[in-house]
């Protein structure tokens, strides 16, 4: 895991790199059958990084786990290419300084803006391998400007949606790549007003759903779960992380990723508001150590309630698929794109449910957990 020593005071790009290294970690070994992978990093940086080897920056780890990979791989008898394609267009010689000499990963260098090299690297890594690509501005990008790279065949895209700007300006016309972002998907011309309307928790999944479906109609894909990250010090959301697959696996890989980052989160935040509690009192807190998480933290509850609704929404699809039922992965991909759940946990809950004789399980056997080509329907004394 990334070294929490070098994110105080910018513990969101912790959870940001958490959910990064893990997914790459548990990503690479699956795609490396492709023979060639590439990361290509927009928004690269580096920016505020703290550690000399910038194992602190997207890029950086990335490159820690490419060379794992093609190491793992090597191990095995088979031969990886790793590239990567990294753009910067303000800390451009820093970034030139911190990725030379580094020999066994191909490195494409871009100074500049990422909306005009986008094009050229599409063209680049061509159609051979697979591509992950992070989008991750300090502003609100115009997605339809990397549209080739996005839409591309073998790719997933992680792109960070900074939802407390789209919060302040998604109905007014003040922010002109923002507007053509969500008007892709907006049912008719008078959405601004309708958004205007809407507050709270209603407002911030409006909006995030509305990026979720221009990002997947952009880019022809199935699936666009996100991840929230709150502010460090304050219960509000910062920014949605938006991952686009076409794979059940990816989606898979996705949930994996976010319950580890998810947990990091409430942790930290746990810690800081303790810490700042035994500041104002003087005394020692009980939970300003490492690891300990304070019950009712926003992003444990968080965790708690999408895991909740999660196993409910699974049973209703279970249900609205009456006696002819429906495999188990219809099942869990449906959920996995909408609920912080991952898909052992739902498969854990399901295997519960047809011990306690509400659901039945299609070849069951001896299993010990539903598998993808298993049906599942509500048992004959529920329906
Ligand atoms: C949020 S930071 C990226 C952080 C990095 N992804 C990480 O997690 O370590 C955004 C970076 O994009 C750079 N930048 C800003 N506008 C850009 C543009 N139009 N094209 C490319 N880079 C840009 C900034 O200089 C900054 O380094």
């Amino acid at each position: 895991m990334p070294d929490k020593g070098f994110y105080d005071g910018r513990e969101q790009a912790l959870v940001k790199h958490t959910f990064i290294e893990r997914y790459l970690r548990d990503q690479l070994p699956k795609v490396s059958r492709f023979g060639t992978f590439t990361f290509v990093d927009l928004f690269a940086g580096p920016w505020k990084s703290r550690c000399e080897s910038y194992s602190d920056t997207s890029f950086g780890i990335a490159m820690i786990q490419m060379r794992l990979a093609k190491q793992r791989q090597a191990d095995l008898g088979h031969s990886v290419r790793m590239v990567a394609h990294l753009v910067e267009k303000e800390n451009f010689a820093e970034l030139e300084m911190a990725v030379a000499g580094i020999e066994d990963i191909e490195i494409h260098l871009y100074n500049g803006r990422a909306e005009d090299h986008a094009s050229t690297i599409h063209r680049k890594i061509g159609a051979d391998g697979f591509r992950f690509i992070v989008i991750d501005p300090k502003g609100i990008p115009d997605p339809t400007k990397f549209s080739e790279l996005i839409a591309a065949p073998n790719s997933e895209v992680l792109i960070n949606f900074m939802f407390q700007f789209a919060n302040r300006f998604a109905h007014t016309e003040k922010m002109p790549p923002l507007g053509r972002w969500l008007s892709l998907v907006a049912s008719n011309s008078d959405w601004q007003t309708d958004l205007g309307e809407l507050t709270g928790q209603e407002r911030e999944d409006r909006i995030t759903d509305m990026a979720r479906e221009a990002l997947a109609k952009i880019g022809g894909y199935d699936f666009a779960p996100s991840i929230t990250v709150d502010e460090a010090d304050a219960d509000r959301t910062l920014y949605k992380l938006i991952y686009l697959t076409r794979h059940a696996l990816g989606l898979k890989v996705f949930r994996d990723a976010q319950s580890l980052a998810l947990e990091v989160q409430s942790s930290m935040r746990s810690e800081r508001k303790a810490k700042k509690r035994s500041q104002t009192s003087g005394m020692e807190d009980l939970f300003a150590s490492e690891g300990v998480v304070v019950t009712g933290e926003r992003s444990a509850k968080f965790l708690e309630r999408g895991r909740r609704l999660g196993k409910q929404s699974a049973l209703q699809t279970i249900q609205a698929a009456g006696s002819k039922g429906l495999t188990w992965k219809k099942v869990w991909t449906g959920v996995l794109d909408d609920w912080p759940i991952t898909e052992k946990e739902l498969a854990w809950e399901c295997s519960k449910w047809k011990n306690d004789g509400l659901v039945q399980i299609s070849d069951w056997g001896k299993s010990r957990r539903p598998n993808d080509a298993q049906i599942i329907s509500m048992s004959d004394l529920t329906l």
